[in-house]
Order: C-alpha cells, then sequence, then structure tokens
C-alpha cells in the first residue's frame, strides 16, 4: 500500500498539459465536422425595446452566407428555466448586447460580415440601468444566488450597535465584473438521425444535456455534450448559454454542424457577470476588541428577465462571534444583462467589504488586525450554531503571519516610504463553504492490468482528470500510471458542474466509490480480469445529498505588501501570501495553482479590474481585454501559497475541501489594507486605480 500512501497529494502534472501546450488538445470551435460552417450573432443595439423589423436582404446576399436567423424564423423551442436561452423566440429586447439575430454562412470572416449586414429596426423604450442604494425597486429577495435565506437576524443590531464602545459604519463599491477565461464560450452542434451532439466550452455537461433535452424537448440519451478540453471557466460556463443554444438552432434550421464562437467583446452581455455590489457595514465593538453588532445590507442589481442575487452579505454569517447581527440583501431589478457565477460568487465581494471594515475596526481599536480576527474566533457558526467540520482560521493567520514577517511591521499608517513610494502591508481572511454533489463513476480493470476510469467530471484547466486517477489508484491501491480517466462526455455516468469549488470532492467521492468496489470485485476474482475486463460503478446521490449537522468551510488568511507612488497613483502589489485550511490537499501542484490563480484575481479585482455600465448607452463599456484589464505577469511578481495539514472526516472519503474559489476571497481586502496602511487613506471603492489614489 506504499502506492496508495503516497499518490493522494502528490505533486503531479496535469496529463493533458502537453497536448495544450503542442496544440493537440481539441476545444469546443475546433471540431472540424465534415459540412461544418459557422454563425456569428447580432446584439441587440438598443438597452430596452423590441424588434420591428430584420432586413436580411443584404446579408443574404454576400458569398456563402447559408441564411439569417431571427425571432420570426428560428425553430422553436419549450421555455426554458433560464431566461437568458430563450433567445431568438421573440422581439422583445431585455437589455443591449441580447442577441436578436443569428447569421449562418460557410466561414466565420463570411458569418459576421452577415452579421454585420443585418438591419434591425426597434421600437426603443426607455432603460434604466442604474444602481443606486435607495432605487425605488429595490426589494428584499427571499433568497439568494438560489437558495441562501436573503435576510438573517439575531437579536438587536441595531441597538447594539448604538451601545457599542468602538463603532464603525462604512460603505464599499465592488464594480460589475467579467469572467473573461482564456478561452471564450463556443459551441459545435450536429444534428443526425434524431441525435443531437454538442461539443461545448461547458464548465457542466451533465447539467446542459438536461437544459438542452427540456429546451428541445429530445430524451436525455439521446443528446451527447462533449466537453474535452476547457480554455477555463469561473462560473459563467456553469450552465449553458446562449452560444450553445444558437448553436443548436442554427444546426437544426440548416441541416448542417455549426460553431458559434462568441467574440471576447460580447461576453459581458452574454454570459453572466458579478454584479456589482454596494455593502453598507456597521461594526460594534467593546474595548477589548469583542464583536458585539454586525450588520452587512448588500444591494446589487439584477436583470428584468431573471432574478439572480450575488449572495455578499452571507460571509457575516460565518466569520465572526457576535451576538447581535444582521445580514440581508437588497436587489434592484434594471434593464442589464442577466448577472451570473463568478468565481466565489457573494463571497469575493461580501469579504472584500467585511474584511476591508475588520481592519477599519482594528484601526479604531488600536488594536491589530490579526489578533482582532483571532480574538473573534467563534466555536460554532455563529449563524446556524452548527459546529464546524473543522475550522482552522486562526492557525492559517499565525502561520500566514510568521511566514510574511508580520511580527516586524510598524501599525502606524504611513510609516514606511522608499522616495516617493509608501509601503504598506494587509491581513484579511478568507471562507469557502464546502460543497458536495451527486456524481457517478464507473471503474474498469482490464485484461493488460490497467485500469480505467469514467465520469463525466468536466477539466476546465485545474487538471481534474489527473486529480481523479489519483484518488482511484488510491482506493485500487495500484500505481498511478496504471490508470486512465474519461470524462468530458456526457455518455460517461453523469457528474455534478465543475462549479462551487465541489468537482474534486463530488467526482472523486463517486470514483473513491467506484474503485474501492472495483478492488473487492477484484479480490474476489481468481486471475486476470475476463477480456471485457471487470467493472464497478458507484453513485453518490444518496450520500452527497445526505447534508450535515456540521458547518463545513474551507478557511484562509492573506498578506500583502503594496508599494504606492505618490507621483503617479500606482499601485503595485510586491508579494501576496496566503494560507489555506482546506482539508486534504489531494495534488501540491495543481492546488497551488488553484490558490495562486483565485489569489491573482483577488488582486485584478483589488487593482484593475473594473467594468462600467454607461447610463445613456446602456451597456458595458469595458467589452475587451485591452479596456477591462485582467492582471499580467509584470502585476504579479511574487505570490506564494501555503496550506496546513487539515484532517476532517465529515467531508467525504477523501478528506478534501474545494480550493477553486477560495483563493479570491478576502484578497481583495488584503491589498485594500495595505494601501491604506501605506497611505494612511481609506479607499472604499474598488479597483485601486491611480485616478483613485492621485
Ligand atoms: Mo464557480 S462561480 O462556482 O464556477
Amino acid at each position: 500500500m506504499s502506492v496508495a500512501a503516497t499518490v493522494l497529494g502528490a505533486p503531479v502534472e496535469r496529463r493533458e498539459g502537453r497536448l495544450k501546450v503542442t496544440g493537440g488538445a481539441r476545444y469546443a470551435a475546433e471540431y472540424r465536422l465534415p459540412g461544418r460552417v459557422h454563425a456569428w450573432p447580432v446584439p441587440a443595439a438598443v438597452a430596452r425595446g423590441r424588434v420591428t423589423a430584420v432586413d436580411t436582404a443584404a446579408a443574404l446576399a454576400l458569398p456563402g452566407v447559408l441564411t439569417v436567423l431571427t425571432c420570426e424564423n428560428a425553430p422553436r423551442m419549450a421555455e426554458p428555466e433560464d431566461a437568458a436561452l430563450a433567445v431568438l423566440q421573440d422581439p422583445r429586447v431585455p437589455h443591449r448586447g441580447w442577441f436578436v439575430a443569428l447569421a449562418v454562412a460557410e466561414s466565420p470572416e463570411a458569418a459576421r460580415a452577415a452579421a454585420e449586414a443585418v438591419e434591425v429596426t426597434y421600437a426603443q423604450e426607455e432603460h434604466d440601468v442604474t444602481l443606486r442604494v435607495d432605487h425605488p425597486g429595490a426589494y428584499e429577495p427571499e433568497t439568494a444566488n438560489g437558495g441562501f435565506p436573503g435576510r438573517r437576524e439575531h437579536g438587536h443590531p441595531e441597538s447594539a450597535f448604538a451601545a457599542s464602545a468602538v463603532r464603525v459604519d462604512v460603505g464599499y463599491r465592488v464594480p460589475p465584473l467579467h469572467n473573461h477565461p482564456m478561452e471564450p464560450h463556443s459551441s459545435t452542434a450536429h444534428w443526425s438521425h434524431g441525435r443531437l451532439t454538442v461539443y461545448a466550452s461547458s464548465q457542466g455537461g451533465t447539467a446542459m444535456r438536461d437544459t438542452l433535452a427540456q429546451m428541445f424537448e429530445l430524451p436525455e440519451e439521446r443528446i451527447t455534450v462533449v466537453s474535452e478540453h476547457v480554455g477555463g471557466g469561473f462560473g459563467s460556463k456553469g450552465t449553458a448559454r446562449p452560444d450553445t443554444v444558437l448553436a443548436v438552432l442554427a444546426a437544426k434550421a440548416t441541416g448542417r454542424p455549426v460553431t458559434v464562437a462568441l467574440p471576447r467583446r460580447f461576453l459581458p452581455a452574454a454570459v453572466g457577470h458579478r454584479a456589482p455590489t454596494l455593502h453598507r457595514i456597521r461594526l460594534g465593538a467593546d474595548v477589548d476588541g469583542r464583536l458585539t453588532s454586525l450588520t452587512h445590507v448588500a444591494t446589487t442589481w439584477t436583470s428584468r428577465i431573471k432574478e439572480f442575487v450575488e449572495q455578499a452579505a452571507v460571509p457575516g454569517r460565518v466569520m465572526y462571534a457576535v451576538p447581535q447581527s444582521l445580514t440581508t440583501h437588497r436587489v434592484v431589478p434594471l434593464d442589464v444583462p442577466s448577472p451570473s457565477w463568478m468565481r466565489a460568487p457573494g463571497e469575493a465581494p461580501g469579504m472584500y467589504a467585511l474584511e476591508s471594515a475588520l481592519d477599519e475596526l482594528a484601526g479604531a481599536l488600536g488594536m491589530d488586525p490579526v489578533e482582532l480576527r483571532v480574538r473573534n474566533e467563534p466555536d460554532r457558526e455563529p449563524d446556524s450554531g452548527r459546529p464546524f467540520s473543522s475550522r482552522h482560521l486562526v492557525e492559517c493567520l499565525r502561520e500566514g503571519a510568521r511566514r510574511f514577517g508580520w511580527a516586524h511591521r510598524d501599525p502606524r499608517p504611513r510609516s514606511r516610504a522608499e522616495g516617493p513610494l509608501l509601503i504598506g502591508t494587509g491581513v484579511a481572511s478568507a471562507t469557502y463553504p464546502v460543497y458536495v454533489q451527486p456524481s457517478a463513476a464507473r471503474a474498469r480493470a482490464l485484461p493488460d492490468g490497467t485500469f480505467v476510469v469514467a465520469i463525466n467530471a468536466t477539466d476546465i484547466g485545474t487538471g481534474a482528470r489527473t486529480v481523479l486517477a489519483q484518488v482511484a489508484a488510491d482506493a485500487l491501491g495500484v500505481p498511478l500510471e496504471l490508470v486512465r480517466t474519461e470524462v468530458g462526455d456526457s455518455d460517461l455516468p453523469p457528474a455534478s458542474l465543475a462549479g462551487g469549488s465541489s468537482g474534486t470532492a463530488s467526482w472523486g467521492w463517486a470514483v473513491h466509490e467506484a474503485c474501492r468496489r472495483l478492488a473487492e470485485r477484484l479480490a474476489d476474482h481468481a486471475g486476470p480480469p475476463p477480456g471485457a475486463g471487470l467493472s464497478a460503478r458507484a453513485d453518490t446521490a444518496g450520500q452527497a445529498d445526505a447534508g450535515s449537522a456540521f458547518a463545513r468551510h474551507a478557511f484562509g488568511a492573506h498578506f500583502a505588501e503594496v508599494a504606492v507612488d505618490t507621483v503617479t497613483g500606482e499601485v503595485r502589489v510586491r508579494r501576496m501570501l496566503g494560507v489555506f485550511a482546506a482539508g486534504r490537499i489531494l495534488n501540491a501542484r495543481t492546488a497551488r495553482s488553484q490558490f495562486v490563480g483565485g489569489m491573482t484575481m483577488g488582486l485584478g479585482m483589488a487593482l484593475t479590474e473594473g467594468s462600467t455600465m454607461d447610463p445613456v448607452f446602456g451597456d458595458f463599456v469595458e467589452c475587451d481585454l485591452a479596456s477591462y484589464h485582467v492582471p499580467v505577469h509584470a502585476d504579479v511578481p511574487d505570490v506564494e501559497a501555503y496550506w496546513v495539514e487539515e484532517t476532517d472526516t465529515r467531508l467525504n472519503p477523501m478528506g478534501s475541501k474545494g480550493i477553486g474559489e477560495i483563493g479570491i476571497v478576502g484578497s481583495a481586502a488584503a491589498v485594500g489594507n495595505a494601501v491604506h496602511h501605506a497611505t494612511g487613506v481609506r479607499f472604499r471603492e474598488l479597483p485601486l486605480t491611480p485616478d483613485k489614489v492621485l
């Protein structure tokens, strides 16, 4: 068993890495099926209204053009659960950028030219895309992001706040943010003999298959969704997006395989975004720094066609011991594109606000911000009263402080300078819930002594197929090289999506279970497996759905050092250091990549990423990477990620928590707190661009 004892946790390289860097890996737009054509959507040019006429004559006259689909002639679909998918079904325009036509042609260039030649006439209506805290349309939603109670209240936070010895009452603003995975959304759809095959850049093929089955009224077994390689996804590929639906419609209308590869500038309006959040936080404490009252009100927007509420006040229900609290959400439906998931929905903006406010409270108390957090460590989850399955936030803070050299910090703001640069350091906590979803897997022993594990998991670049092989080798007690994994095809056993940091835990559980059963069968079987092999299957529906008597979350601590240029207003992060407690780490290399990737995204959130909704135009202004600035290598000099060994037997057979999202949570606050320490000025609106800082 020495093999099995070392394979889990080992820094194994991604199995598809070579294929990817040599161009051998195929992405959704690269399936060159015979007769394949291309489609290019036409985005609405008004912010609200109706399409009254579409003149396609000029487009159809161009060479290579097969058809132009509009709401008049597109195939009909059943009404989808997600209203953002009801494209080309009716003339209404709920927001600018909504797709109102689709040109189909022999080449992408011809399709684009045809799309540009389509003449659309609109009946324009007044629009409102401006989020304000006092917007008359604001209401408190019942639930946020699908399941979180919109509002939770304990005791009397208002009077407790008024009676508190030390008080902080502050507001923060996080702008709209966009996913922008390296591979923009794309789909290739093919109808053949009543069967639909879709190659999609998706985070979850099983869920996409089910969505398409409902919309196109087909039995699931007549649909196959293939997502073999996916160039990143931060939530915007978590469910089907319009590119897939358009490709399926066009393939149905033309009888040809059709690829829709969205140009990046169409993404912000079409695939979901992180909605902006306006935060009001009130913290009361006694003179020793014990929290007496917490109020977090998060106001956000949603679209007119779909309620999605960024659950930004939720982390206040998890983080600190405080007897009186109010955490609630307000949402305003506006004529904006539909928001959706983006890496750590809720936690990312919510913890920016909460952890910035904690830093402000530490300042008001004259207390070290690490100590303030340690002092308010709860022994149970504050909102639910449930015990934690494991919680090592304090260890993360202590270990991070040690590695970072926090003890040498002069706590006074604006106390360090190097010429025109002001230097500062900051800290913030991180948290992300542990989710697990039902999945099924099949494991097979072949006569040649190798093993194949099959599960419709999606490897969005995280290394999922590699880690699942490690889980399988561990459960089978065999060397890793003997195990092959098949993922990314909905004809494989159904699995949950790569989202909510739940992939590895959910899929790994099913893989572990299938391999454990296979090992038992092999032990009972004399001689090598027969020709067809020996196989075992497992489905974790019962176990994964069971819920828990324990509050299950990962935790972490971020430390950041910044230099603020007093001449240019430029903020540079010099180093970031994160320490995480996320259960058992199953692959040290890919886990580190997830943490560092999340922290880098947090750096972007802090300093460069931000989208502007133009009130007159009615759409996002920054729609490409030239204007929406994600961090580049020069922005990310030194990012270190560590973890504490955490054994938690109340999770899944591997003892793992999710690691995909926690890296972004709190990292922007650590940077912002460092900027305050450097300058003595508190900026409460992200990103901290030179125009704000100067
Ligand atoms: Mo993540 S927002 O669950 O892809």
